[in-house]
C-alpha cells in the first residue's frame, strides 16, 4: 500500500511521513525532496530560475512516477501538490490518503520561523502571513478534504499523529 502525506506547508508531512514509515518498515520519500535531487536544485531555486508552473508540471510528473511504481512507500507531498491538474484523482486512485490538518496559527509560527527555505511565502510580511495563510488554506482546503483521511495535527505530537495513523 502506498500511503500520502496531504497538508498545507509546515504541517508536519515530512516528521510524520519519517517515522510512519520506520513503523511500518516502508521507504519514506518527501516529493520536494525526490524533485531537488532530480532538478539537482533547491525547491527556491526552481522556482526562482524556472517559476511556478515549471515547478508545478515538475511536481506533477513525480508524483505520477512515485504513485505508479510497484513498490509500497510512504509519501509526503507538498503542500500544494494536491490541488493542481488532476493530481488529487491521482493520489486517490493509487494510495491511501491522510490530510493532516493543521490551524492557522500554528502554520503562521512555524512559517515564520524559516519562511527563506519557502518561495510561496518568503516575501510575506510577518503581518500579512495570517491573512495569506488563511485564504491559500480557504482554496486549498476543498482539494484536502477529499483525502480518505483527516487528522487534526495541533496540539498533537509526532508520536500521538503516527499512532493514530496506524490505527486508521
Ligand atoms: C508549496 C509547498 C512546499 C513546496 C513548494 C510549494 C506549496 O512544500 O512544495 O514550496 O505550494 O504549498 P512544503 O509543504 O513541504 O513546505
Amino acid at each position: 500500500m502506498k500511503l500520502v502525506l496531504i497538508g498545507y506547508m509546515a504541517s508536519g508531512k515530512s516528521a510524520v511521513g519519517v517515522e510512519l514509515a520506520k513503523e511500518l518498515s516502508l521507504n519514506f520519500i518527501d516529493l520536494d525532496n525526490y524533485i531537488e535531487q532530480k532538478e539537482q536544485k533547491t525547491i527556491a531555486e526552481i522556482f526562482k530560475d524556472n517559476g511556478e508552473i515549471y515547478f508545478r508540471k515538475i511536481e506533477s510528473d513525480c508524483l505520477n512516477e512515485l504513485l505508479s511504481e510497484k513498490n509500497d512507500i510512504v509519501l509526503s507531498l507538498g503542500g500544494g501538490t494536491p490541488c493542481y491538474g488532476n493530481n488529487m484523482d491521482t493520489i486517490l486512485k493509487n494510495s491511501k490518503s491522510i490530510y493532516l490538518r493543521t490551524g492557522i496559527a500554528t502554520i503562521c509560527s512555524r512559517l515564520l520561523n524559516e519562511t527563506n527555505k519557502r518561495p510561496l511565502v518568503s516575501e510575506i510580511s510577518t503581518e500579512k502571513l495570517p491573512e495569506f495563510i488563511a485564504k491559500h488554506l480557504f482554496e486549498r482546503r476543498f482539494f484536502y478534504e477529499k483525502s480518505n483521511h483527516v487528522i487534526d495535527t495541533d496540539q498533537k505530537s509526532v508520536e500521538d499523529l503516527v499512532k493514530h495513523i496506524l490505527e486508521f
